[in-house]
């Protein structure tokens, strides 16, 4: 058997949000946010594909990290950074980008459901191992949407942003 990979972080201190970001900086953040969850993900690569979880309460702890960092972003994005670039773009007259902020922000609401969904289903370490095979299928498919939306918002929104904010 090899060492449980598996390693928890301290907890950072909380997103400041757009309002006191200075132009351009909440991008950053954002893409920090991104690159940290992508990372957490991928630690969880040996586990998933051995599906063997040598220390349990380890592996919840990891599993609440992930859920932390996950968490605090999707709020984040969801309350604060959608009706930013909304109020922006209308600032700027770039209104048509307002019905494409709106789908995605549409989509992007059902990720985060399916994403708190997993996380609330996943709270005690027995309900990982009363059924192994149902967590890391739902483990996958989550892992799934949150890559997806993450490249999805850093291909589009990320360049409305900076085509509405930044002049
Ligand atoms: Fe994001």
């Amino acid at each position: 058997m090899e060492r449980q990979p598996l390693r928890t972080e301290e907890p950072r201190t909380r997103h400041p949000g757009p309002e006191k970001s200075p132009e351009g900086g909440f991008i950053k953040e954002m893409e920090e946010d991104h690159g940290r969850i992508k990372k957490l993900i991928k630690e969880f690569e040996p586990v998933v594909s051995s599906r063997v979880i040598e220390d349990m309460v380890l592996f919840r702890k990891k599993l609440k990290e992930l859920e932390d960092v996950v968490v605090e972003h999707l709020k984040m994005e969801d309350e604060l950074f959608y009706q930013s670039l909304k109020e922006k773009a209308i600032e700027k007259k770039q209104d048509g980008f307002l019905p494409v902020i709106d789908l995605y922000k549409e989509s992007m609401f059902v990720v985060s459901r399916k994403v708190l969904s997993f996380f609330s289903r996943y709270r005690e370490e027995e309900d990982i191992s009363v059924d192994p095979e149902g967590f890391f299928s739902s483990f996958k498919d989550i892992r799934y949407e949150i890559l997806k939306r993450i490249s999805k918002e850093e291909r589009g929104l990320f360049y409305i942003y900076g085509t509405c904010f930044l002049d």
